[in-house]
């Protein structure tokens, strides 16, 4: 039985990909590249020395789905597949809903009609909105402040209803907090199409002279620097969560959320200078007004990672910007 990766040449799919080969799995690519390298899983097979199938596929195209179904045996899906802006989805809610709504029903009624009944989603911290109890645990209260948002907050409250529905399903919703960082290798990495709108990659573009300055979007909040404080956490431990995660679902029947994150904060500030290091650069910065939606402080409750998957990240925002810029000067 393999493992189907939707959206498996993103960002996060592309190590969490690296990371299953690399325990012996048999996986399933699959991608329509609307974000992402046609090169990429040729990368992940020079990494790991194994071959796999890739489909360059839509999973809004149920007869693409059914197609990898039927030509290969899919034990469970890690869904990965979905546009991730917040500022995009609000000029484009359409095609938001669409790809991460619709798509997600679409992949769910091809895996029923398989009998495939186990998944892993990639959920995200957004959904705990401007929430202001930190740290942020799995039964807060959930809400949307934008088109993205509301996908991901949808998804799940779909998927918890098809558990409720047949209770042979096993589903982890995964709420990542901030990830960030590469694969040691320096094949693979975050690489945006477009200007960047998370801070790390933003700040890399500066450190490569792409970018003059980075903006910081706020230094009057209530924090230790005025910057707003989020839950970094290396992409390198987010597949190892996803592992543990896929590892649950296959002993449990189940419908379980859990936040991947490291249960600290760090500021605008502490990252730039963790980048500074990093590429032994001085990078200039201008302050700009607050980013609309944004808030001051979000980092994770990570207990239950911790009591339900055994899952805990290890490395730190300094690993994640040395491997980042690594990743940077070996591919650009
Ligand atoms: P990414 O854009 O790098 O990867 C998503 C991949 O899905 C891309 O390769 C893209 O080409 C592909 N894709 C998009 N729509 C598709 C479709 N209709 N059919 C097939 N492929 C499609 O993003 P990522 O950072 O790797 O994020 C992966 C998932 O995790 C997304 O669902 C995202 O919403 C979620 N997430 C990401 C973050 C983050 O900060 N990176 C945080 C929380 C949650
Ligand atoms: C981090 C901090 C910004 C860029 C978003 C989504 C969330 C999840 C992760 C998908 C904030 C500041 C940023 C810049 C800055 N993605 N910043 N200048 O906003 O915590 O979360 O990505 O699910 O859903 O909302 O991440 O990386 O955009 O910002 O000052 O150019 O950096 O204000 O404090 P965010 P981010």
């Amino acid at each position: 039985m393999a493992v189907l990766l939707t959206g498996g040449a993103g960002f996060i799919g592309s190590h969490v990909c690296t990371e299953l080969l690399g325990r012996g799995e048999d996986v399933v690519l699959l991608d329509n590249y609307s974000n992402s390298k046609q090169e990429i899983p040729g990368l992940i097979k020079a990494i790991t020395g194994r071959e796999f199938p890739v489909y360059e596929a839509d999973i809004l195209d149920d007869e693409a789905l059914r197609n990898i179904f039927k030509e290969n045996s899919i034990g469970e899906v890690l869904h990965f597949a979905g546009l991730k802006s917040v500022g995009e989805s609000f000029q484009k809610p359409l095609a938001y809903y669409q790809n991460n709504i619709t798509g997600t029903i679409n992949l769910l009624h091809i895996m029923k009609e398989f009998d495939c009944k186990r998944m892993v989603y990639s959920s995200s911290a957004t959904v705990y909105g401007n929430s202001k109890e930190v740290p942020f645990h799995e039964k807060l209260p959930v809400s949307a402040a934008n088109p993205y948002s509301w996908t991901k907050l949808m998804s799940e409250q779909i998927l918890k209803d098809l558990f409720l529905s047949d209770e042979s399903w096993s589903i982890v919703l995964l709420r990542y907090f901030n990830p960030a960082g590469a694969h040691e290798s320096g094949l693979i990495g975050e690489d945006p199409k477009g200007i960047p709108s998370n801070l790390v990659p933003y700040i890399a573009k500066v450190a490569t002279g792409e970018f003059p300055s980075l903006g910081v979007f706020g230094d009057d909040y209530e924090t230790q620097d005025g910057t707003g404080v989020r839950d970094y956490i290396h992409v390198t431990d987010l597949a190892a969560g996803h592992v543990s995660a896929l590892d649950f679902a296959r002993k449990n029947s189940c419908c379980e959320t859990v936040n991947l994150g490291t249960g600290k904060g760090y500021s605008v500030f502490d990252m730039l200078h963790a980048y500074e290091k990093a590429c032994g650069k001085k990078l200039e910065y201008t302050i700009h007004p607050r980013r609309q939606g944004d808030i001051a402080v979000r980092y994770a409750d990570v207990s239950y990672a911790k009591e339900l998957l055994g899952f805990q990240a290890l490395l730190g925002i300094d690993e994640m910007c040395a491997s980042s810029w690594h990743y940077i000067q070996n591919t650009f």
